[in-house]
């Protein structure tokens, strides 16, 4: 296992908790077969649904923020798709046989998940917690 979940990385929406938890799995899958010597086509599936995953939950939280006029939805729009040029860059690399799936790659994938979701997505997670406190329509 290469990282835990953690209660403080609790956004309040529920939704997205649960997107950064199967995260923290896929994350904690690339290590695993990594460490206990998995075959290339093995790690390779894990880095293809990480990558699928990671896109896909991106693509729900930009919905969101749009949907509910979030004022930093550029910034944070930005570290998603820098992100997803980073592993998709590693991914053709590691695919033509130019790059391993090193421990040094899974402490990148690890700390960008932590910083971004104890920074830019709790910073989100603070702005759905005033417009529910303003409003009693939201889920
Ligand atoms: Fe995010
Ligand atoms: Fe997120």
């Amino acid at each position: 296992m290469l990282m835990e979940w953690q209660q403080t990385f609790e956004t309040g929406i529920l939704e997205f908790d649960e997107h950064h938890k199967q995260l923290v799995d896929l994350l904690n899958m690339a290590h695993d077969g990594a460490c206990y010597g998995a075959e290339t086509d093995e790690l390779d599936a894990v880095i293809n649904e990480l990558i699928k995953y990671t896109e896909y939950h991106f693509i729900s939280e930009e919905y969101w923020m749009e949907e509910y006029n979030y004022p930093f939805l550029i910034s944070h729009r930005q570290e998603h798709q820098e992100f997803t040029k980073t592993i998709v860059q590693f991914h053709n690399d590691f695919q033509q046989g130019k790059a391993h799936l090193s421990m040094e790659i899974l402490t990148f994938l690890m700390e960008w998940f932590n910083t971004h979701i104890l920074g830019s997505d709790a910073k989100y997670g603070a702005f759905f917690t005033t417009l529910k406190q303003n409003a009693s329509v939201l889920p």
